[in-house]
């Protein structure tokens, strides 16, 4: 039984998980406590950017995390590799993860993950958004090429988000836990970016891995360099 979900607090519609999470914890709340929503006014993602999701169709959650330790900076690396073994263990997809924690069906991202925090506090706030029962028509007209859902993926796939929660929180129970080393091999086995041409702001270069720090190994022209964080593009 999973520790991870207690408290849990669902909203019918949110401003964004990330800020009610947020708002608990700077008010005390427990580890493991959740924050759940069937939509989102104002989802955020990475980079400064929105994450949409028509409302009851998607994973909309932020757990309040603390006292993670040595843990700690494999968080989002932790939780994509949970994120992806929930969508297996869910329906019959396979998973890979685009660094940093970007979770990919056949080239499609399905997941994403938003950490924030406030690690001299000693605790961080756990966004992921998963897509779960939106149809491929339901995604705005500009991201039907890049996003996916597991309904959009898999024949198999379950019709509401609340069959996939118990499978991620029983997945993030697990990966949370883990020792750096083991979270670093489970992720470079999903590693969707290896030995492809990709590009960031200041260089492009062929996708090396991940150190066993989580940064990202690319090979250029000049050598190799490692990237800490950030965004990077595929080329082809
Ligand atoms: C990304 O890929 O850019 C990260 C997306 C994270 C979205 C989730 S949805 C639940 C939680 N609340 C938010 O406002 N964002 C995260």
């Amino acid at each position: 039984m999973t520790t991870l979900g207690r408290p849990r607090v669902h909203h019918r519609l949110a401003d964004s998980t990330n800020e009610r999470a947020k708002e608990l914890a700077v008010a005390g709340a427990p580890h493991g406590t959740l924050v759940t929503a069937a939509e989102q006014s104002a989802g955020r993602g990475r980079q400064g950017r929105s994450w949409v999701a028509p409302p009851g169709r998607a994973v909309l959650m932020s757990l309040v995390v603390r006292e993670l330790g040595e843990h700690s900076p494999m968080l989002p690396l932790a939780a994509a590799v949970a994120v992806c073994e929930a969508c297996e263990a869910a329906t019959s997809v396979s998973c890979e993860i685009k660094w940093p924690n970007d979770v990919w069906i056949e080239g499609r991202k399905v997941s994403g993950i938003l950490v924030e925090g406030r690690p001299q506090d000693g605790w961080a706030v756990l966004g992921i958004g998963l897509n779960v029962a939106t149809a491929a028509d339901e995604f705005p007209e500009d991201l039907r090429e890049i996003a996916t859902s597991l309904a959009a993926a898999a024949d198999d796939a379950p019709d509401s988000p609340e069959a996939v929660l118990p499978l991620l929180l029983a997945a993030l129970e697990r990966r949370l836990g883990d020792p750096p080393t083991e979270v670093v091999a489970a992720w470079r086995a999903r590693d969707a970016l290896r030995g492809r041409s990709v590009r960031w702001t200041d260089g492009s270069g062929t996708a090396a891995g991940i150190s066993d720090a989580g940064s990202l190994v690319v090979e250029t022209d000049a050598g190799e360099v490692e990237l800490g964080a950030g965004e990077v593009h595929l080329l082809r």
